[in-house]
């Protein structure tokens, strides 16, 4: 098996339902997978960058894991590629330490899928909203190997037992989804 490092872009895992299921359901199906949870390590915002890229020059499979927060991946994500992928060691003329890992992007949101399209209400398709982080993980050399994609599991939604039940259901899909994506790479 590759090595895998699931990078966690959560601000705050104790207070999420689906992104901290899928953590939990992936670390049960590839127990050796790495998981990286920012908001647990980096409370106060300050990355270690020297241990986060030694967690990335270990990995073949970095997965980013967040909820879509603003349209965008959250603020410690953002924090921690800015602190992490430095000029001379993932980019530029002599940076090269992420060259050919291979990299997933797997997050959820709280508007329904349909609301993600160039004829919903948000105007754009999901992909959109991710593209600024493809382009700087292509940037790096690293190989895009896909996104994986979860709708409709909002704070809201999630009041109702009932509702809570389906967001959970989809969240163990996701997992499923997620890891196989994984072992395909
Ligand atoms: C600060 C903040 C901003 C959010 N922005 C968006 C957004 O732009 N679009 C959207 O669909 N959902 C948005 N959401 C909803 C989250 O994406 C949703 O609650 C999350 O995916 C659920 O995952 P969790 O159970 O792991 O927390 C936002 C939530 C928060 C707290």
């Amino acid at each position: 098996m590759k090595n895998v490092l699931i990078v966690s872009g959560h601000t705050d895992l104790s207070d999420s339902v689906v992104n901290k299921l899928v953590l939990e359901e992936v670390k049960k199906l590839i127990p050796e997978a790495e998981i990286d949870r920012l908001d647990e390590l980096y409370p106060d915002f300050k990355i270690d960058a020297k241990a986060e890229q030694a967690k990335l020059e270990k990995a073949d499979i970095v997965v980013l894991q967040f909820p879509l927060f603003w349209y965008s991946a959250p603020s410690i994500l953002h924090r921690w590629l800015e602190q992490t992928f430095l000029h001379g060691w993932s980019h530029g003329s002599t940076g090269d330490k992420l060259k050919g890992k291979k990299v997933i992007i797997s997050l959820t949101s709280g508007a329904p899928e349909e609301f993600y399209h160039s004829y919903g209400a948000a105007g754009h398709e999901i992909k959109d909203f991710i593209q600024p982080l493809i382009s700087s993980v292509t940037m790096c050399q690293m190989e895009y190997a896909g996104f994986l994609y979860t709708g409709g599991v909002s704070y809201q939604a999630r009041q109702d037992p009932d509702v809570l039940v389906q967001i959970k259901e989809k969240g163990l899909a996701h997992a499923v989804e997620l890891v196989n994506m994984i072992k395909s790479l």
